[in-house]
């Protein structure tokens, strides 16, 4: 079914960057049609397989939700029970599934930019969306971050996003940073100073939590990744680290009366996020997961429809 709204180009969906704010808008404005039920898709005759090499609850299983509200066929894909085992590349796994008739191949994949072989190989004729690469990129969480924020706000311009934790280590931070400065928001960022990446200094200034937290509409936290941190037990205890840093309830108590809370959990309750805080007023950490199945429905329908 047409959806008759205009489509975005380009057969990838790698980095929001790739996007003007004009699109972008696009895409959020196609995310909430599709959570109303004013747009459709009904892909019946496509396929997807979702590759995922790092673990992932809520990008996989919100892809495959929104493959199969789309109508598409979708194929199971373990990498450990494929050939990749033997020593198969990526490459020639995508371009196996792209041979057997394979449209569209979502990849998290812990290598940063692992699509640049793939999208430069010439006729290429499936989609490939980035699930997250390595520390890189995570653009349809950022989508589903704007869709989210759009939600409650009706704009982004002039926005006080404060983001908070793991920065060096998250592609979320660093997806978000990007694209909510060229949305006209003014970014925060919070946490531990050594955790800071310097690369991101020209979207916003380091700023201590307790600075902020009563000028921030939207504060976005991020997990720490224990699993890219070698000592962090002797750097802090959970209760160091919330104390320190993270979103206390004496701390929820001093935000603006619409400000909001994010996460794009696995949330480590009691370390970022004081546990009783997950499901507050203001936490928007469930609807996120929700819009995600929205905006993913976005994102396929502007790489397959043809019109
Ligand atoms: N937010 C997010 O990417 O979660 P998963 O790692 O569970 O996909």
């Amino acid at each position: 079914m047409k959806n008759g709204v205009q489509q975005l180009e380009g057969r990838h969906f790698l980095t929001l960057n790739d996007y003007t704010p004009d699109q972008v808008h696009t895409l959020i404005d196609h995310s909430l049609k599709f959570k109303l039920g004013k747009l459709t898709a009904q892909f019946h005759d496509r396929y997807a397989v979702n590759l995922f090499f790092e673990d992932s609850t809520r990008t996989h299983k919100s892809f495959e939700m929104a493959e199969r509200k789309s109508g598409m066929q979708v194929l199971d894909f373990s990498p450990e029970t494929s050939s990749i085992k033997k020593g198969e590349s990526l490459y020639d796994t995508v371009k196996t599934f792209e041979a057997i008739g394979v449209d569209l191949v979502v990849i998290r994949h812990g290598q940063e930019a692992f699509y640049e072989e793939l999208i430069h190989t010439p006729g290429l004729n499936c989609s490939i969306v980035n699930g997250g690469d390595g520390a890189g990129q995570h653009p349809s969480q950022s989508l589903l971050d704007l869709m989210t924020i759009y939600e409650e706000f009706k704009t982004f311009q002039n926005l006080k996003i404060a983001i908070a934790g793991d920065i060096r280590h998250s592609r979320v931070a660093k997806s978000n940073a990007q694209i909510l400065k060229k949305l006209g928001a003014e970014i925060y960022f919070t946490g531990p100073e050594e955790w800071m990446d310097a690369s991101l200094q020209t979207y916003g200034t380091h700023v201590e939590m307790d600075a902020l937290i009563d000028k921030v509409d939207v504060l976005m936290l991020l997990r720490v990744q224990h699993e890219r941190h070698s000592n962090l037990e002797q750097v802090f205890s959970k209760e160091d680290y919330l104390k320190k840093y993270g979103l206390t309830v004496e701390r929820e108590r001093r935000m603006n009366e619409k400000s909001i809370i994010m996460h794009p959990a696995p949330v480590n309750r009691g370390v970022e996020i004081a546990t009783e805080l997950v499901e507050c007023q203001r936490s928007r950490i469930f609807k996120q997961m929700e819009n995600g199945v929205y905006a993913r429905m976005a994102i396929i329908d502007s790489l397959l429809n043809e019109h």
